[in-house]
C-alpha cells in the first residue's frame, strides 16, 4: 500500500498526489464507486459505524422488505427523514469534482450506492450515472405486479402525516430530547433521537399506489434481498466487458461492505485497474495493493477535488458561481 495522504511527511503526500496525477492524466477508461462517504461532509448520515443507527435501529435492518411489511409507518417515517434531510443537504465539492470528470472525460462511469440525489443536483451527467441503490426520490408500488413507479417526487413531506414533528408537539419527550436540535438539515424535532416520540401513524395515511388503488408505495431504493435494476447492471456490465481496459478505479467513501458493489473493484482490477481509495478510516486502505494502489485518507470533500483537480480544475469556482441548481 502506498503511504496514507494523512501522513504527516508533506513531501510524501505531495509525491503520492503526483503519482496519482501521473497515471490520471495517462488514464482513458476511469470507473468510480461511490458510497456515503461521498455526502458525509453534506451532513448525510452513513450506514454503517457513527450514524449507522437510527432511533434504537441499526438503519440496515430497517432497509429490508420484511422491515416493511411488519411495520410500514415506522419504516417510512425513517425514509422521510432520510428525505427531509436530503432534501435541505447541498452537494458537496467531490460531487461536483465528480460532475465535472464526468462532463470532461467520455469515458468515465460512475456506480453510485447513493440514494440521497446530491450528486444529480451537482449536474452529474445521468447517462454516467449509475444508481445501483436506486433513488429515494422515486416512488414504487410495494406490489411489484402492479408495476406502478414516479420517478423525482420531491414533495416534503410525502404525504401530510409524514411531516417531521415540530417542537412543543412532543409533550412526552423526555428532558435530552427537548434540548435544541442543533442538526442544521433538520427543520423540527430530530426524530432519530429515541427520546422523542414518533407519531403513531396509521396505514391507511401512508402513500397509496394510485394505479392499482390497493397497495402502499414505497421508496424506490434497493432493500437487502432484493436484485439491483437489471437496465442499470446491463449498463455497467457493458461497460466493464468493452474491449478496452480500465486504467483507473475510484473507491469513494464506501466500506465495501455491500455486494454486487463492492465486487465492481475486483472487476475492474481484472481489466487492469489501478485502484484510489478515498476513506478516512484507515482500515479501509488495508488490503490495497502496495505497489499498483493509492490511499488517500480523509475527508472526499477535501480530497477529491484536489486528486481530480489536472482534469475538472478548481470545481471551488463552479460551486460559488452555481450553487444548487435547486
Ligand atoms: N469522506 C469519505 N469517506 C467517508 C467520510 C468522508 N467524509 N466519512 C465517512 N466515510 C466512509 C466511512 O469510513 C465508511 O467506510 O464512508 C464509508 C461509509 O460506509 P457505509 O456506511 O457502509 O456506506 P456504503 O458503503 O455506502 O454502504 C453501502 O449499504 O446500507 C446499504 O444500501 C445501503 O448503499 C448503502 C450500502
Amino acid at each position: 500500500m502506498k503511504e496514507s495522504a494523512s501522513a504527516s511527511d508533506p513531501d510524501a503526500k505531495s509525491a503520492m498526489l503526483e503519482d496519482f496525477h501521473s497515471h490520471l492524466l495517462k488514464s482513458r477508461r476511469i470507473v468510480a464507486l461511490l458510497g456515503a462517504g461521498l455526502s458525509a461532509s453534506s451532513g448525510l448520515p452513513t450506514f454503517r459505524g457513527a450514524g449507522g443507527l437510527w432511533r434504537t435501529h441499526d438503519a440496515t435492518s430497517i432497509a429490508t422488505p420484511q422491515a416493511f411489511a411488519a411495520d410500514p409507518a415506522f419504516v417510512w417515517q425513517f425514509y422521510s427523514y432520510r428525505r427531509h434531510m436530503a432534501l435541505n443537504a447541498k452537494p458537496n465539492a467531490a460531487h461536483y469534482a465528480l460532475a465535472q470528470l464526468a462532463k470532461s472525460t467520455t469515458k468515465f462511469l460512475a456506480l453510485s450506492q447513493n440514494v440521497d440525489g446530491l450528486s444529480q443536483r451537482a449536474h452529474h451527467p445521468p447517462s454516467k450515472l449509475k444508481l445501483l441503490h436506486g433513488n429515494l426520490f422515486d416512488l414504487k408500488c410495494s406490489d411489484a405486479k402492479c408495476g406502478y413507479r414516479e420517478p423525482n417526487n420531491t414533495t416534503d413531506p410525502v404525504v401530510p402525516i409524514l411531516a417531521i414533528p415540530q417542537s412543543g408537539q412532543d409533550p412526552t419527550a423526555t428532558a435530552t430530547a427537548t434540548e435544541p436540535n442543533t442538526n442544521p438539515l433538520i427543520r423540527g424535532l430530530d426524530i432519530s433521537n429515541p427520546n422523542h416520540t414518533l407519531p403513531s401513524i396509521p396505514t391507511a395515511s401512508l402513500p397509496h399506489c394510485p394505479q392499482c388503488r390497493k397497495s402502499l408505495l414505497r421508496p424506490g431504493v434497493v432493500w437487502f434481498g432484493e436484485s439491483l435494476p437489471t437496465d442499470v447492471l446491463a449498463d455497467v456490465d457493458a461497460f466493464f466487458s468493452a474491449d478496452e481496459p480500465i486504467d483507473l478505479m475510484l473507491v469513494v467513501g464506501t466500506s465495501s461492505a455491500v455486494y454486487p458493489a463492492a465486487g465492481y473493484t475486483q472487476v475492474a482490477r481484472n481489466k487492469g485497474a489501478r485502484v484510489a481509495v478515498v476513506n478516512p478510516d484507515p482500515g479501509s486502505g488495508r488490503a490495497l495493493d502496495g505497489k499498483r494502489d493509492w490511499f488517500f485518507c480523509g475527508d472526499a470533500a477535501e480530497i477529491l477535488p484536489e486528486m481530480l483537480r489536472p482534469l475538472v480544475g478548481d470545481v471551488r469556482g463552479v460551486i460559488d458561481e452555481k450553487g444548487d441548481a435547486d
